[in-house]
């Protein structure tokens, strides 16, 4: 049996990386993608460590929102695997404003990146899947089920990715599993770095697990979706939150 290859969207940090590295630890060989020249050296050193836990990883700088360069990230894993098991739907990006406040090229960005752009990536992994037990996993916020400030837009894509996540689990069956793993406030990521100290500490207290999550946290959890273990669980959007969201 060939080794699992997989494709984790926007690996160079947070919680993209923390998939990858986990991933590899449980024997893919990796593709990494980034999107801005500043963040090659964090991707190449994502690469560094899949290569010592002994898997091969491929990195590539395609920008999801750009239809061209999604083509070219699966032509590249094309000519270097030839196939695919796992993609990890995971690069996202947003405007985070009151809803009156967004304007129409704040939506169209939010939407562009995360549904048109995790959809295409999907169209194009399909056909690398084929014949293969495979998983595509994508990773939504609790957004998408509760208010957070400023957090409209975005949190209205998360439920269309858990919806499309449903109606792809049924389509793509039986070879391949589809489901969303939907975090809270996951520490060391882009969007935590906004986020002061005293705020991080007030959702820690008000989750039973004591804690904000870890991009490890997320990690685990993708993983195990990603195994032979996981598989008569489909199309669900697995809340990793350490119990918040049954005291809000
Ligand atoms: N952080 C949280 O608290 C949290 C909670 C729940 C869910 N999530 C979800 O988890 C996922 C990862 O979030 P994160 O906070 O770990 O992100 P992050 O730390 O901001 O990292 C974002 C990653 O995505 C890449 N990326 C962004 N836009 C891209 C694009 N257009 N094309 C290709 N790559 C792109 C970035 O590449 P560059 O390095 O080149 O910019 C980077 O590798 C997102 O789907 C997010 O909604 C996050």
């Amino acid at each position: 049996m060939s080794k699992k290859v997989a494709l984790v969207t926007g690996s160079s940090r947070g919680i993209g990386r923390a998939i990858a590295l986990e991933l590899a630890r449980h024997g893919s060989d990796l593709v990494i993608n980034y999107r801005r020249n500043s963040s090659r050296a964090l991707a190449e050193a994502v690469a560094t460590e899949v290569r010592t836990l002994g898997n091969r990883a491929l990195t590539v700088k395609a920008d999801i929102a750009d239809s061209e360069d999604i083509v070219s990230l699966f032509d590249q894993i094309q000519n270097e695997f030839s196939y695919l098991d796992i993609l990890v739907n995971n690069a996202a990006s947003a405007v985070f404003r009151p809803l009156l406040q967004l304007e129409e090229k704040h939506w169209e960005h939010v939407w562009d990146i995360n549904l048109r752009a995790l959809n295409e990536c999907i169209r194009h992994a399909v056909p690398l899947m084929k014949g293969r037990k495979a998983s595509i996993v994508n990773i939504t916020s609790l957004g998408s089920i509760k208010y957070l400030p400023n957090y409209g837009a975005l949190g209205a894509a998360k439920a269309a990715i858990e919806s499309l996540t449903r109606s792809y689990a049924v389509e793509l069956a039986p070879d391949i599993n589809v489901n969303a793993v939907c975090g809270s406030l996951v520490d060391q990521t882009g969007v935590s770095e906004w986020i002061p100290d005293d705020e991080k500490e007030k959702w820690a207290q008000m989750a039973p697990a004591g804690r904000i999550l870890r991009p490890e946290d997320m990690a685990n959890v993708v993983a195990f979706l990603c195994s032979e273990s996981a598989e008569m669980i489909r199309g669900q959007a697995i809340v990793v939150d350490g119990g918040l969201t049954l005291k809000i």
